[in-house]
């Protein structure tokens, strides 16, 4: 499955967005995954085996069957087998990632916590957990315990000195509101038509999980272009929504049905136009440009005024970069602060330069250059 696509949007950092692929491999994950290049991998997504030790049928009062998870890939024979497993599938996942990666595992109080010291334990350095709080929970059918409405997913960098991971922080922002993005997450079971059926109307797996869960881990902690891969590929869910998010997918799935249902799944989806994707840039991911730029690329000349929005005040631009006003010379923020009598100021955003059109800020001046550094 490979899609080819074009280049990022002029405005937008540099991302690779060429020709994502989005493949399943059969097999047992550890020994796949040591067979990808080491340090290759942007992200991993981990929905591993939660290890339920349910012990017989699960009924209802009515004695009618609960459709839990006893499947035998679930079915481990002690914890200390559950913990080699995890650790060794942890060891080939981060094997596989750049320095810069980070991994998502995603457990309920069965299997998490033991996840989670295993992974302190072998050098990850955790960054949050996230509470998934599910809007329809499943019932406690015996009344014997709380309703279990969460699950937890432990998100971690590869080690604590690892610089430079990706945390998309200005768009969840921007996408709640302009406040800052919590770790409580309220996003229903994945039901409905979203859910995969088999020709006999059954769910084909039991542990699907919800595209919007998805899609909010990999818009928050990737990009397009980046090579996302999930261990327990399952129907596909992060690979469907990788491919929606013109990520790069790899999956590994030891199971022959799930597999084939999961990449039927993968080929029916249609990645989201490039422009709905491209990052945008942060003011602490755009490249620095210095105010003595505009004046190199003959957009200010010196000699010329740069004046606040009501024009009342009037610099003097210098041919070094500095502006003047009155009897004092600075950057465009110390005097944009001395002009207002302000501790500090973003001269970007204060000061404007006369055109025939009028005042126009030089943060847009600015923008101009930076857009052609993006092309
Ligand atoms: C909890 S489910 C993942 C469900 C998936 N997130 C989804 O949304 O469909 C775990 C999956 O891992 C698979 N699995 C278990 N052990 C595995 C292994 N060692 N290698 C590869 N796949 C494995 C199981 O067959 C199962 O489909």
């Amino acid at each position: 499955m490979v899609e080819s696509r074009r280049g990022a949007s002029a405005r937008a950092p540099r991302t690779n967005f060429e020709s994502p692929s989005h493949r399943i491999t059969l097999g047992d994950c550890v020994a796949e995954m040591s067979k990808l290049q080491a340090g290759s991998v942007d992200l991993v997504f981990a929905d591993p085996p939660y290890n339920l030790q349910l012990k017989g049928d699960l009924k209802r009062p009515d004695e009618s069957h609960v459709d839990a998870v006893d499947d035998d890939w679930d079915k481990f024979d002690s914890f200390s087998a559950y913990d080699d497993f995890t650790r060794a599938w942890l060891l080939a996942a981060r094997r596989a990632m750049k320095p810069s990666a980070t991994i998502w595992v995603i457990g309920s109080y069965h299997n998490i916590f033991r996840v989670g010291a295993i992974m302190q334990d072998l050098g990850f350095w955790l960054l949050n957990d996230i509470v998934w709080r599910k809007s329809n929970p499943m019932p406690n059918f015996r009344g014997r315990r709380f309703t279990n409405a969460h699950e937890t997913m432990i998100w971690a960098a590869r080690d604590e000195k690892a610089k430079g991971y990706t945390f998309n922080y200005e768009a969840l922002k921007a996408a709640n509101e302009d406040v800052q993005a919590r770790s409580d997450w309220l996003i229903p079971l994945c039901t409905g038509e979203e859910r995969l059926k088999g020709a006999d109307g059954k769910k084909v797996h039991p542990t699907q999980k919800p595209e919007g869960l998805l899609a909010r881990v990999l818009l928050s902690s990737s990009k397009p272009g980046d090579l996302v891969i999930d261990p327990f590929n399952g129907t596909g869910t992060t690979g469907a929504v990788a491919k929606r998010l013109g990520r790069s997918y790899i999956g590994f799935e030891r199971d022959k049905t799930y597999a084939k249902a999961a990449e039927a799944r993968i080929a029916a989806v249609e990645p989201l136009p490039e422009e709905s994707l491209a990052p945008f840039m942060t003011a602490r991911e755009a490249p620095r440009v210095a105010f003595s730029e505009l004046i190199e690329r003959g957009m200010i000349m010196p000699g010329t005024k740069l004046f606040d929005a009501k024009k009342k005040l009037g610099a003097l631009v210098r041919a070094d970069g500095a502006i003047m006003l009155g009897d004092k010379v600075g950057s465009i923020h110390r005097i944009g602060a001395v002009a207002q009598g302000a501790q500090a100021c973003n001269g970007w955003t204060f000061w404007h330069v006369e055109t025939k059109k009028g005042l126009r800020l030089i943060d847009e001046l600015r923008a101009e250059i930076r857009a052609g550094m993006a092309e």
